[in-house]
């Protein structure tokens, strides 16, 4: 039985994993890469390297279970440009993304990344500051960040922290606060289910300017001061 949540701030999870270079992961490393965070049982990215087979892709997980089933999916037919990796985000991913050469990442999706709605939880949430800003490292200008989820709660946080960085546009002509559609290809599965029960969902593209990096002690400060100032959201209340 794979775990619904795993908490990724447990001493297990807080251990490094190294990840394998492109070089290792893909036939050919030299293809762009689009990276999926949290991509669970990885059908998503299983159909879109089917459909756009021109660049690699690179899903990471920390159910480690739904590793090993996304990756029998690949391995059984045969996809050399995908591979499926499990780590904390949180803490293995950072050196991964310092180490790619530079240009190779071409997008970074976060797709209804977190179960964890709770403000006491907030720390839990996949995307914190180092993270954020080691993908606005690896990201050439012009290449994407999509952020999507179905909980205001949980993207209201990742959109403050994208723009307080300072690193990303969204595209002029997309809407306010939110894009009205998905960039890409393929749907994800919660999507589906979301979309199948008539509900929202809340989504933003951004593209790496040319702004250099701000320090990381400074993003984090203001982010610790954000997570204090904000209020018990209404799952909070609805979950106690
Ligand atoms: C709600 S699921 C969504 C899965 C998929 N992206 C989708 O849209 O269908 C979020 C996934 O992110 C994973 N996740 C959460 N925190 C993570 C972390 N720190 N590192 C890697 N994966 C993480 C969870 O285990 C879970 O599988």
């Amino acid at each position: 039985m794979v775990r619904q949540h795993v908490n990724p701030l447990s001493a297990f999870f807080q251990q490094p994993r190294p990840l394998a270079p492109p070089a290792e992961l893909f036939a050919d490393p030299a293809r762009p890469i689009h990276l999926d965070i949290g991509c669970a049982r990885g059908r998503f990215l299983l159909a879109l390297a089917q459909e756009e087979p021109q660049r690699n892709y690179l899903g990471v997980e920390i159910r480690r279970a739904l590793v090993s089933a996304a990756e029998a999916d690949r391995q059984a037919l045969g996809l050399q440009h995908l591979h499926y990796l499990f780590c904390n985000a949180n803490v293995s991913l950072e050196g991964w993304l310092a180490a790619l050469p530079e240009g190779l990442l071409e997008r970074v999706s976060i797709q209804f990344p977190d179960p964890w709605f709770k403000k006491k939880h907030q720390k839990r949430r996949v995307l914190q500051p180092a993270l954020l800003l080691a993908i606005a490292g690896a990201l050439a200008e012009g290449r994407e960040l999509f952020m999507q989820s179905d909980v205001l709660a949980v993207i209201e946080p990742m959109v403050a922290l994208a723009e307080a960085c300072s690193c990303f546009e969204r595209p002029a002509e997309d809407a306010r606060p939110w894009r009205a559609d998905n960039p890409l290809a393929v749907p994800t599965e919660r999507e589906t289910y979301v979309l199948g029960q008539g509900l929202p969902v809340y989504r933003v593209l951004y593209r790496r300017n040319a702004n250099p990096l701000p320090p990381l002690p400074e993003l984090a400060q203001w982010w610790q001061e954000r997570l204090q100032r904000s209020s018990d959201s209404p799952a909070e209340a609805a979950n106690p």
